[in-house]
């Protein structure tokens, strides 16, 4: 995706839905809110250590250069939060963002508990992207601490960064098999968590025996999955676009079962080993059913059983 590509609009579970009355078209090439002065916050020692530590583990940061972060960093403020206090409401218009500093929190659509955050994390970002109300309730059910950065900060560093991720992976990631499952946030915060790399055709991409460390999906073009047996050296699978590879040695803790080759020119977006973990959980379940047929497939090509895994729970 080039990056003047159009990327402005809600998404579309927010389409339809009541606009906040502060609604603006958004305009990634327009420098927003540029007349805003700079917030700051001050902060101790102590406070800054604790709020680096908390902005490290984000995604939406890291594409932010030293300057951005330290305005980010001076812009954001402290808030303690005591359990059952409902941080967010759904239907409100946004005024904050939020990155959890310690404590956990229950996410509520509709009256419905959707899913939690535990110790890390953030929250806040869509209403602010999107100038859409609040698309759920966030509710501590600890007392906890977090960090707020303001409307017009947010808009005016993080929000291209946080648009850009998200609107080049979302149609590509809707079209992955493997991530039919996946709320429609769910695969957002995922898109986050990517990243491209490109192969020249018959580039080793991983090689069988290695350590593993990140998972792939293919974007573009066709990879060979090759495995080689004593002095015997076979494809065991072909995978075009929406297939994914390396997930396997990533579940087992063992060494990469099979080596991939790039078939022509290829771009395969990854996912390193931390958020594999982190974000992958609901899809884990059909992984893993999926070892099975990897096993069948090697008795068919090989005449032997080769014991791929012994995680299958
Ligand atoms: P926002 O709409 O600004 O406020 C509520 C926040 O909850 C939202 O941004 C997201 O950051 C977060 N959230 C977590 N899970 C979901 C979900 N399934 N749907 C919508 N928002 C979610
Ligand atoms: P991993 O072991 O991490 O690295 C090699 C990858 O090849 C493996 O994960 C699977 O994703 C993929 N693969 C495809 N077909 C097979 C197969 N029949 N046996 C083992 N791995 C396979």
């Amino acid at each position: 995706m080039s990056d003047e590509e159009d990327i402005s609009g809600p998404p579309p579970s927010a389409r339809g839905r009541r606009q906040s009355v502060c609604a603006e078209p958004f305009n990634p090439n327009a420098v927003e809110d540029e007349d805003t002065p700079k917030v700051v916050n001050p902060k101790t020692d102590e406070q800054r250590t604790r709020l680096q530590n908390a902005l490290k583990r984000l995604f939406l940061f890291k594409r932010l250069d030293m300057e951005q972060t330290s305005e980010v960093m001076d812009a954001m403020f402290e808030r303690k939060v005591t359990a059952e206090e409902k941080v967010i409401e759904q239907g409100d218009d946004g005024d904050n963002f939020y990155v959890i500093d310690g404590g956990k929190f229950d996410i509520f659509v509709n009256e419905k508990n959707v899913g939690s955050y535990n110790e890390e994390g953030s929250f806040g970002e869509l209403a602010l992207m999107y100038n859409t109300p609040r698309a759920a309730s966030i509710v501590a059910t600890t007392d906890a601490t977090i960090w707020g950065l303001d409307r017009a900060t947010f808009r005016r560093i993080m929000l291209v960064a946080a648009f850009k991720k998200r609107k080049m992976y979302e149609e590509f990631l809707e079209t992955v098999p493997i991530f039919s499952s996946l709320e429609r946030y769910e695969r957002m915060t995922l898109a986050d968590g990517l990243y491209s790399e490109k192969f020249s055709d018959g580039a080793t991409i991983i090689t069988q025996g290695e350590e593993a460390d990140k998972f792939y999906l293919v974007e573009r073009g066709e990879v060979s999955i090759k495995m080689q047996k004593d002095d015997d050296v076979k494809e065991v699978a072909h995978l075009q676009k929406g297939g994914y590879f390396g997930e396997l040695a990533l579940v087992t803790k063992k060494e990469r079962a099979a080596s991939a080759y790039a078939v022509g020119d290829v771009t395969l977006a990854c996912l390193d080993v931390g958020a594999f973990e982190r974000l992958l959980g609901p899809c884990m379940d059909i992984m893993k059913r999926n070892f099975t047929n990897y096993e069948e497939q090697l008795v068919k090509i090989f005449g032997t059983s080769l014991n791929l895994t012994d995680v299958r729970t």
